[in-house]
């Protein structure tokens, strides 16, 4: 009888720890778990992310609707200031008055640093279609034109400095989607000087 009692106690704490145990496993699968995304998921994540992080406010060229709404313009949509479109001629006067400007589509833009323009980000030659995925991290992170080591830094107002703590795998999705867009062909000027604005 003591010997069954034994065996059954014996067996009752197996059971229990081996039930913690797996519960604990399976816990950490969970948690530890990275699901691989199809590319096709990557590029719908980085849009999404593009999208309510806010890059079409500044990189997408927009037109007035009636009811002074803007609207996104879908054919040029992330390819910054249009090349040869009719520059904004900043206010002196409100410049030193401390005013920054914008040009009313909100792709370009007066302010200490200069008049600067978005960028194109399309995947496009003269946007991001020949970078790398490190250039781009850079650029967000660092803040660095063309995301090359020795360039100057993104004039505002690039909010760089948001994406600074950004999950790298976020950063990749959106690099992934910005390189499947539809290419559009658009030189964005440089940016001017203060002293020459
Ligand atoms: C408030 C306006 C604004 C927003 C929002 C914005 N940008 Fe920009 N971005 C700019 C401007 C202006 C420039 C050009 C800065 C310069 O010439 O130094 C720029 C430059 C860049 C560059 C560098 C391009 C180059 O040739 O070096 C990248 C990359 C970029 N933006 C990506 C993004 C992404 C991705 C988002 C969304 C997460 C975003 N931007 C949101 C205004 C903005």
């Amino acid at each position: 009888m003591k010997q069954i009692i034994t065996l059954v106690s014996i067996l009752a704490v197996f059971f229990a720890l081996s039930y913690c145990t797996d519960r604990n496993d399976k816990a950490a699968t969970t948690q530890n778990e990275k699901v691989e995304l199809t590319d096709q998921e990557l590029i719908e994540k980085g849009k999404y992310l593009v999208m309510i992080s806010g890059c079409h406010d500044c990189h997408s060229p927009k037109r007035m609707t009636e009811n002074g709404i803007l609207e996104i313009i879908e054919e040029t949509a992330l390819s910054g200031f249009q090349e040869g479109s009719e520059m904004m001629k900043p206010n002196k006067g409100a410049l030193k008055d401390n005013w920054v400007l914008m040009h009313p589509d909100l792709t370009q833009y007066a302010g200490p640093w200069g008049v600067s323009f978005a960028a194109n980000i399309t995947s496009d030659a003269t946007g991001i279609g020949t970078w790398t995925e490190e250039q781009f991290m850079r650029a967000m992170k660092q803040g660095k034109y063309k995301g090359l080591e020795n360039s100057r830094m993104l004039l505002p107002p690039m909010p760089w400095f948001n994406f600074v703590n950004a999950k790298d795998e976020d950063l990749k999705a959106m690099f992934r989607y910005l390189k499947s867009t539809k290419p559009v062909r658009n030189l964005v000027p440089p940016p001017i000087p203060p002293d020459e604005m």
